[in-house]
């Protein structure tokens, strides 16, 4: 339950990831295919590890306010890369120490991850706004539209 918190809390006031569900629902999550960081048993980072049939997306990722710029971006990609159950991975962002941490870990820009791909991360965009919408969360919507063409998207092929 603590975890639950945790994640609901950096959702609730992180504006560029998603917006934050139940307790019972962000439970769940946590419970299902995820990459974690962890101090003396406290969650400091957290992200979701999306299977899409051949690839595999690295979303919501968040690192707790009070441990960043410590490298701690970098150890949670590199575990989700570890994680991952397919050798194709992408990640969209646009925040530009995201990107650089991506980079850092071999991955690379990319304009086309593929009709698949390309389609469920529109599929999930869409699946967002509504959720988005549906919570009254306009602050958020407005924030992420806002940068909407500043998205790229990454891609690594691990060997
Ligand atoms: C994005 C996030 C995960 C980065 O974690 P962090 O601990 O703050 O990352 P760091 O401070 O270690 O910075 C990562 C790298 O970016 C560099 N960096 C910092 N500001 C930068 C900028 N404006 N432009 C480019 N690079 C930058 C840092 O120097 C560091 O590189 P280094 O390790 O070679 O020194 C974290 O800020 C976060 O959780 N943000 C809120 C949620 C979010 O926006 N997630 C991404 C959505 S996809």
């Amino acid at each position: 339950m603590q975890d639950a918190v945790w994640l609901r809390e950096m959702l609730s006031h992180e504006m560029e990831v998603r917006p934050p569900r139940s307790l019972r629902v962000e439970q769940k999550i946590l419970a299902g295919n995820v990459a974690t960081l962890r101090i003396d048993g406290d969650l400091i980072g957290f992200t979701e590890i999306r299977n899409y049939v051949k690839t595999a997306e690295i979303a919501t990722f968040i690192i707790d306010p009070k441990h960043r710029g410590e490298g701690n971006a970098n150890k949670l990609v590199l575990k989700a890369i570890k994680m991952s159950p397919q050798k194709r991975i992408i990640s969209c962002t646009k925040n530009p120490k995201m990107a650089k941490v991506l980079k850092d870990c071999g991955f690379e820009k990319t304009y086309w991850p593929g009709l698949l791909e390309y389609s469920l991360l529109t599929i999930n965009t869409i699946k967002r706004i509504i959720l988005m919408l549906l919570g009254l969360e306009f602050k958020r919507l407005w924030i992420q539209a806002k940068g909407f063409m500043k998205y790229k998207i990454y891609k690594l092929e691990v060997k």
